[in-house]
């Protein structure tokens, strides 16, 4: 049986990785074989890439670059990692995808949707999230949690309003597909939060 496919989205500080992390433990303890992974990266490639997308760089880096990189590690991992998980029947739970590069690239620096569209349809096909949820909070909360995880990456050093833009199209694209998202208040203490993120996932399984 092929698995699920389920992401984890949201803008800085949001709290991704903790929650990812207990939801693993969460599915696993009912039988489900998962697959934690995240993006950029999930591969030896990819890995790479991310090192060279989130260094800061004097000379900057042209969008066009960013947003093919993006895609290039996502290739490799839905070459290497995502398609052969779901093929095994395993959960893959990641960490971020698709729809960060319509936050970030799209909202955050301006990239037209449709070039986006473009390499979203060449690199995976027909494979979209079954499930994604965001972990939506305001900006200010989320970049004074991620101000105190120490040296900020290219992304992070962005701009208040670059991350007003990303907000903003994250909630449009929920708002736009409800069946596959599910946003949470993630300006809530993480238990809270945890808490939460079990009950929809209970809820979504049972009418799977
Ligand atoms: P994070 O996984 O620690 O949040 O860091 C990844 C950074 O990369 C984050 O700032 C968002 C950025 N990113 C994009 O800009 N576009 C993408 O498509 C992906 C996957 C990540």
């Amino acid at each position: 049986m092929a698995g699920r496919f389920i992401t984890a989205e949201g803008s800085e500080g949001a709290g991704k990785t903790t929650q990812l992390a207990f939801m693993r433990d969460f599915l696993e303890r009912q039988g489900y074989p998962v697959t934690l992974t995240r993006e950029p990266g999930g591969t030896g490639l990819g890995e790479e890439l991310r090192s060279l997308l989130l260094a800061h760089r004097d000379d900057g880096m042209a969008l066009t670059t960013e947003t093919l990189l993006m895609f290039a590690a996502r290739a490799e991992h839905l070459d290497r990692v995502i398609r052969p998980a779901l093929e095994e029947g395993h959960w893959v739970l990641c960490d971020r995808f698709t729809d960060t590069t319509y936050a970030y690239q799209g909202g955050g620096r301006g990239l037209p949707i449709a070039q986006i569209a473009i390499l979203e349809n060449w690199v995976q096909g027909d494979l979209r999230p079954d499930l994604t949820l965001l972990l939506d909070l305001p900006v200010a909360v989320g970049l004074a949690r991620a101000g105190k995880r120490g040296m900020a990456d290219r992304f992070e050093r962005e701009t208040v309003e670059f991350f007003e833009r990303v907000r903003t199209v994250y909630l449009g694209r929920a708002g736009q597909a409800p069946e596959r998202y599910r946003i949470v208040d993630a300006a809530q203490p993480i238990e809270t939060v945890r808490v939460q993120v079990e009950s929809l996932l209970t809820q979504w399984l049972e009418r799977d």
